[in-house]
């Protein structure tokens, strides 16, 4: 199914899904994501914590792990819903990944369904270093 007219709304519930899906023993901080590619796919991801904690993986990440690992490295937009009352934005290294990626993209957090806003990668990562530095 192509879900590239996808509403933010549905975007943020396949997050809340994902959240369920959260191994978080150590924090108990459950995270969700979901990620849509301009291909219309969407790969949703939530956060896998390790007894070690440095192995720990956030949300966002394996989201992007899903998609690029599927050939599908275009991103659009991902909606992000942490476990706190307030709004949970995405750490530093999800941000500099996302960008590895995308030069900017929209990124939606949410609360829970229908308390959700919209940043974008540009504002939360200004002045980013990525891929085209290296050439
Ligand atoms: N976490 C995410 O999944 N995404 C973020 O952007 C922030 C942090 C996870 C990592 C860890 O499992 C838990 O939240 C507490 O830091």
């Amino acid at each position: 199914m192509n879900n590239i007219n996808i509403e933010d709304k549905e975007l943020v519930k396949l997050a809340i899904e994902a959240r369920n899906k959260s191994y978080s023993p150590y924090s108990k901080f459950k995270v969700g994501a979901a990620l849509l590619t301009s291909e219309g796919n969407i790969y949703t991801g939530c956060n896998i914590e390790s007894s070690s904690f440095s192995p720990t993986i956030c949300a966002e990440r394996t989201a992007l792990a899903k998609a690029v690992s599927s050939g599908d490295k275009n991103f659009v937009k991902i909606a992000i819903i942490g476990s706190a009352d307030e709004y949970t934005y995405p750490c530093g290294v999800c941000r500099q990944f996302l960008r590895e990626f995308a030069n900017d993209m929209e990124i939606i957090i949410a609360k829970n369904e229908n308390e959700f806003k919209k940043t974008s990668l540009t504002k939360l990562l200004p002045n980013s270093f990525g891929p085209e530095d290296l050439q």
